[in-house]
C-alpha cells in the first residue's frame, strides 16, 4: 500500500518491515541526541550545517570519495611502477578517506533522523552501504599494514564499488527526493503589493496562512508589526502556519526548525536554508505583501488606511 509522502509524491516501495526498521532506527538516533541534554539542539545545528548555511554532510562526503579515488590511482601506479612512494601514498589516502567517512557518517545520520518517506528508507540503505564500504576500506588498510598488499588492493576495489553504489543513492536522495534542497526555491511571490488577507482576520500572535497565486504565505502579527514569509518550510515543506510562535520566531511543526520572522534566518535546524520573507503593508483594510524585501510593515493610522490605494 502506498505510504503518504510529505515530500510531494508517494512511496510505493517502502515495505512495512523496511519502514518499521527505519522508524525504529530514527527513534534511537533521536534518543541519542536527546541524551546530550540542552546542548543537543546546538550540536544538531552544527552537524546539520545550519550554522554554516549549507548542508555539512554534502561537503564532508567529498573527502572520502576524493581520498579513496586517489588511493585506487596510487595502487595502480604502484602496480605499474613498483615504486614504494606510491604504496605510501595509497595507504595514506585510504586512511584519510576513513577519517573523512566518519565525519560524513555523523553528519549524515544527523540529517537522516529528520528525513521522511521515501527518503528515510533510501537514506538508511545509503548509510548501511557507506558503513560497509568504510569497513572494507578499514580491512584493506589492515591488510596493507600486515604486508598483504595484494589483498589490501582487492579489498579497496571492492570497497570502492560499494561506496559508489552508496553515492548513487545519495544523489537520488538529493536530485529526486530533494533532501537538503531549499523547498521554497521554486516559489514565486508578487513583485508588487497585492492584498492577501483582511487586516481584521489576523489576530495578535496567531500565525495565519494566506495565499497568492497558489503559493501559501505565512502572516504573523506581533504588536504593530506584521511579518510575512513563505508558509512552507524550506526543509521538507512543513506548514509553518501550524507551527509554534517562539517570541519573534516560528517553529516548524514537523522537525522543529525555527526561523526568525524578521528576516527568515534559520535559528535552529534541521533546515539550513532561510525562509523567503515578504514586505507587508495595510491598505484599505487589507494586508498586502510583495517580494523581496524583508521589512515588516507598520500599519498606517486608521484614517490613512482607509484612503484609496494610490495609483
Ligand atoms: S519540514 Fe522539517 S523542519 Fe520544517
Amino acid at each position: 500500500m502506498a505510504t503518504p509522502d510529505i515530500t510531494g509524491g508517494f512511496d510505493c516501495d517502502e515495505s512495512p518491515q523496511a519502514r518499521s526498521l527505519a522508524e525504529r532506527l530514527q527513534k534511537q538516533v533521536h534518543k541519542a541526541f536527546a541524551s546530550a541534554g540542552p546542548s543537543s539542539q546546538e550540536l544538531k545545528n552544527l552537524l546539520n550545517g545550519t550554522r554554516l548555511g549549507e548542508p555539512l554532510h554534502v561537503i564532508l562526503t567529498d573527502v572520502p570519495i576524493g581520498a579513496w579515488t586517489a588511493a585506487l590511482a596510487f595502487d595502480a601506479l604502484e602496480l605499474i611502477g613498483g615504486r614504494a612512494e606510491f604504496a605510501v601514498a595509497a595507504d595514506a589516502s585510504v586512511a584519510i578517506g576513513i577519517a573523512g567517512a566518519l565525519g560524513a557518517a555523523v553528519t549524515g545520520i544527523t540529517d537522516w533522523q529528520d528525513a521522511d518517506a521515501p527518503a528515510r528508507r533510501l537514506g538508511m540503505i545509503h548509510g548501511f552501504l557507506n558503513l560497509s564500504g568504510t569497513a572494507l576500506f578499514a580491512a584493506s588498510l589492515l591488510s596493507r599494514r600486515r604486508k598483504a598488499r595484494g589483498v589490501g588492493r582487492i579489498l579497496g576495489v571492492l570497497a570502492y564499488g560499494v561506496v559508489t553504489a552508496a553515492a548513487r543513492l545519495g544523489g537520488k536522495m538529493v536530485y529526486e527526493y530533494r533532501v537538503g534542497v531549499d523547498r521554497t526555491a521554486r516559489q514565486t511571490f508578487p513583485p508588487d503589493f497585492v492584498p492577501v488577507l483582511a487586516d481584521s482576520e489576523l489576530a495578535e500572535a496567531q500565525p495565519k496562512r494566506a495565499e497568492h497565486g497558489g503559493v501559501p504565505i505565512l502572516l504573523v502579527r506581533r504588536g504593530i508589526r506584521i511579518f510575512a514569509m513563505a508558509e512552507t518550510c524550506s526543509h521538507f515543506n512543513g506548514p509553518l502556519s501550524e507551527g509554534e510562535l517562539v517570541g519573534d520566531s516560528i517553529r516548524c511543526p514537523w522537525h522543529r526548525s525555527r526561523f526568525a520572522l524578521e528576516d527568515g534566518k534559520v535559528l535552529d535546524g534541521p533546515a539550513v536554508h532561510p525562509q523567503p520573507c515578504l514586505e507587508t503593508r495595510v491598505r484599505n483594510g487589507q494586508i498586502e505583501v510583495r517580494r523581496p524585501l524583508c521589512e515588516p510593515a507598520v500599519p498606517e493610522p486608521a484614517g490613512a488606511a482607509a484612503s484609496p490605494k494610490p495609483a
